[in-house]
């Protein structure tokens, strides 16, 4: 039986937890009906007869944090709190009725319907509209009496992007600039020329400046300073030429301060994918390095939202998919999906991209490439899911799922971080 102190089990429960307390503030609760609702949540996976006062002090002192001395101080108050916490997860369970009682009744069924949305969320984060069919079988409960209408109503209360709001969003953002898809077009050409490309570069006097920086940089330590785009293309080649080209023209997206670790991680993710579509043999390694940096668009586009319950959830213990999920509608892929189509992305990268944290069911090796990226580069941006890395492993050739960066390459991606 898993016992609440199973790390993923904790990890589940703290999504349920936040994301059950975010609702509770939503529905007016305050006091201990919102402490009962996280309490709750953060034992929902316990059977009520094992609930000795040793696992609720477990748990009330993790979800107490810095008030724990206190709360433990007040004697009578923290006991009647276990007394709560052990009826309510009895009635959770169904071996006790609350029924009798409508506010304990809503913090039951409340917690109860975040934990089914949360569960969903775990097994399909990119399922299109899935929130909205949860509330809509949410509302099916409700009409057969299974839980109260004020749960539809809370959840129904949550924000809703739509494709309007997405242009807005998109407003905020920097255009794509054209000159980095010419880069791609020429990359992925057979024909490909040191003067096609010194042409294509010589349009955009910024991404030419990011060329000859990088070229005069100590990774490639010049005897002689290099002043022109020619001598940059040739002394440090074609390919790097190329990968420069692409990451300068996509970092002004991510100028502001806060966005600098997303950046380092988008960098850190085109080398991960180019290098693995290389030893996979199927796919354009500077496409794939172009994936990399832009799978993660989403979330830049996110961070323009500025919706405070976003960070709220974050801070609680939840990935930013399930908080995209339950609090947008949709995750980072699928709106960075919807980004990439409107900045005319070839289509193998918007379905990559779109499918990233779900990449079995998006039957797109470069998305089963994407989620590898994410996992080796250690960014948890989704509950972690054993088979889902198997599978994806098993999507790419052997060579392919066992890429590692090795000095060189790390020292690439400071030169290409040190941009700006
Ligand atoms: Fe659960
Ligand atoms: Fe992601
Ligand atoms: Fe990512």
């Amino acid at each position: 039986m898993a016992s609440p102190r199973d790390p993923a089990v904790r990890a589940h429960s703290r999504r349920v937890a936040a994301v059950a307390t975010e609702l509770a503030a939503r529905a007016g609760l305050e006091g201990w009906e919102r402490l009962a609702v996280r309490h709750l949540a953060l034992l929902h996976h316990y059977p009520p007869e094992f609930m000795d006062a040793e696992t609720v002090e477990f748990v009330l002192r993790e979800a107490a944090g810095a008030n724990w001395a206190g709360l433990r101080r007040a004697d009578s108050a923290y006991r009647q709190r276990c007394e709560n916490v052990r009826e309510l997860v009895a009635a959770f369970h169904g071996r006790s009725a609350l029924r009798a009682d409508p506010r304990q009744a809503f913090v039951v069924d409340l917690v109860a319907a975040a934990d089914q949305l949360v569960q969903q969320i775990e097994a399909h984060p990119c399922e299109p509209n899935l929130r909205d069919r949860f509330l809509d079988r949410l509302r099916g409960r409700a009409e057969e009496g299974l839980c109260g209408p004020a749960v539809t109503r809370t959840f129904g209360s949550l924000p809703r992007i739509f494709a309007e709001e997405l242009r807005g969003l998109l407003d905020r953002l920097p255009v794509f600039p054209a000159v980095a898809l010419k880069v791609l077009a020429l990359a992925a050409a057979e024909d490909i020329t040191f003067s096609k490309l010194e042409a294509a570069l010589s349009s955009d006097q910024v991404l030419a400046g990011h060329l000859i920086s990088v070229a005069n940089s100590c990774l490639y330590s010049p005897r002689q300073t290099i002043s022109t785009i020619r001598q940059a293309i040739s002394y440090i080649g074609l390919e790097a030429t190329r990968k420069v080209a692409i990451a300068a023209a996509f970092h002004p997206l991510f100028a502001s301060g806060n966005l600098k670790a997303l950046w380092k991680h988008s960098l850190e993710a085109a080398r991960a994918v180019e290098a693995m579509a290389r030893a996979d043999g199927r796919f354009h390694p500077e496409e794939a390095f172009l994936l990399g940096l832009v799978h993660d668009v989403g979330r830049l586009a996110l961070s323009k939202i500025g919706e405070a319950a976003y960070g709220r959830l974050l801070e609680e213990g939840c990935e930013p998919v399930v908080a995209e999920v339950f609090l947008f509608g949709r995750e980072h892929g699928r709106i960075g999906a919807e980004i990439l189509r409107l900045w005319n992305f070839p289509e193998a990268l918007a379905v990559a991209v779109e499918w990233h944290h779900e990449p079995e069911a998006g039957g797109s090796p470069l998305a089963a490439m994407l989620y590898l990226a994410e996992h080796r580069t250690a960014s948890v941006e989704a509950p972690p899911l054993a088979v889902r890395l198997r599978q994806a492993e098993a999507a790419l050739s052997g060579a392919a799922a066992q890429f590692e960066a090795d000095d060189r390459e790390r020292n690439f991606l400071n030169a290409l971080t040190a941009v700006a």
